[in-house]
């Protein structure tokens, strides 16, 4: 299959609203990171990202709506700290787990009675969600296992010949995926970190409870509250180790491992001397090591590193996404 790359022109919109009304997919830009969309609403279409993607089947997909109207179809019932976290919060990168209606297919949502739904605050994701006239689902449009796309060339090195378009939009402005609520059980509870900040959810919603899979590894036979969060994750094929404590303690593990890359804040990199180098952005720039992180990874085999050692950042605000991803990229291992 010869797979299009496009910027998002008129004519581009109108013809990945056809591709995805016909079954196919589309990898589309959101404001978090980019995703792979197909029509939500058709099993077959749906199974198909599953394969292009190489994703397990009992790993369910957010469904993309464009407008506060489509999403009483899709679940059982809204209720009322779900619309107040929405008026709130929507359009933008928070998605909300309800219990789903009989339109969505199990394929979905990874046989689950729940389903996750987002309304992205990109235009152009909105526009092709218009075109194609039904919910989208559309997971991060890498290879599963490998850091989440956030340049349309990302998208193009995982999955070129396995898809018939991507729409260029330009970086994405969050860079991490969204944060992922669900709604569905007893007490409100964050399955996933992102733009949307802890504390922004506790604004709406009161105290709400942090499922353990967002800071720890899940043990053996432990069941996670969101299957996504059992799998590897956002991993280059460097072995990636974090170092915990202070700078001086950091370039001392570099200076221990001749040939190891250190994946770092900027201001750390200058004072590395000998040492080659990668940064994620300042040290208290939160939003920006969230819009860096992913490419950071993927840079990381460009330059050909095998071992890397990288700093531990914050949890606080939107630091907390990036903890959860860096954790994930390098399997848990701190030192
Ligand atoms: O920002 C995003 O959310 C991006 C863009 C493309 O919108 N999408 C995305 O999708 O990150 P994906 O499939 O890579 O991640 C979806 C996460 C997974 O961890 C999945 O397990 C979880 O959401 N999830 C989806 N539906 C769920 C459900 N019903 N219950 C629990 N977890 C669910
Ligand atoms: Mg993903």
């Amino acid at each position: 299959m010869k797979t299009i790359i496009t910027p998002p022109t008129d004519e581009a919109i109108k013809r990945a609203g056809e591709i995805l009304k016909g079954g196919g997919l589309v990898a589309i830009p959101t404001e978090t990171v980019y995703g792979l969309a197909a029509n939500a609403l058709d099993e077959t279409a749906v199974k198909s990202i599953y394969s292009a993607k190489g994703r397990p089947s009992d790993n369910p997909l957010i469904v993309h709506i464009s407008d506060f109207s489509q999403w009483g179809a899709l679940v059982e019932a809204i209720p009322e700290n779900a619309l107040y976290l929405a008026k709130e919060y929507w359009p933008g990168p928070l998605t909300i787990i309800l219990r789903k209606s009989a339109l969505i297919p199990t394929a979905t949502s990874g046989g689950l009675e729940t389903v996750a739904v987002r309304f992205p605050s990109n235009e152009t994701a909105r526009r092709v969600i218009d075109a194609a006239g039904v919910p989208l689902a559309a997971p991060s449009a890498n290879i599963s296992g490998k850091p989440s796309p956030t340049k349309a060339r990302h998208v193009f090195d995982d999955l070129n010949g396995k898809i018939e378009m991507i729409i260029d939009g330009g970086d994405c402005e969050v860079g991490v995926e969204s944060t992922v609520i669900t709604l569905a059980g007893e007490k409100p509870t964050l399955l996933r970190p992102g733009g949307v900040t802890v504390k922004m959810l506790e604004k709406v919603l009161g105290k709400i409870e942090i499922s353990p899979a967002v800071l720890n590894k899940l043990e053996t036979g432990e069941e996670a509250a969101s299957p996504g969060m059992k799998y590897r994750h956002y991993s280059p094929k460097a072995e990636i180790v974090l170092v915990q404590g202070s700078f001086e303690r950091f370039r001392s593990v570099l200076e221990e491992n001749d040939g190891a890359v250190a994946l770092c804040f900027d201001e750390d990199a200058e004072m590395l001397d000998g040492v080659k180098s990668v940064t994620i952005g300042a040290e208290g720039d939160f939003d920006g090591q969230a819009h860096r992180l992913f490419d950071t990874l993927r840079r990381l085999d460009d330059i050909g590193a095998k071992k890397v050692f990288a700093r531990l950042p914050k949890t606080d605000g939107v630091s907390l996404a990036v903890y959860n991803r860096l954790i994930r990229s390098a399997g848990f291992r701190i030192i």
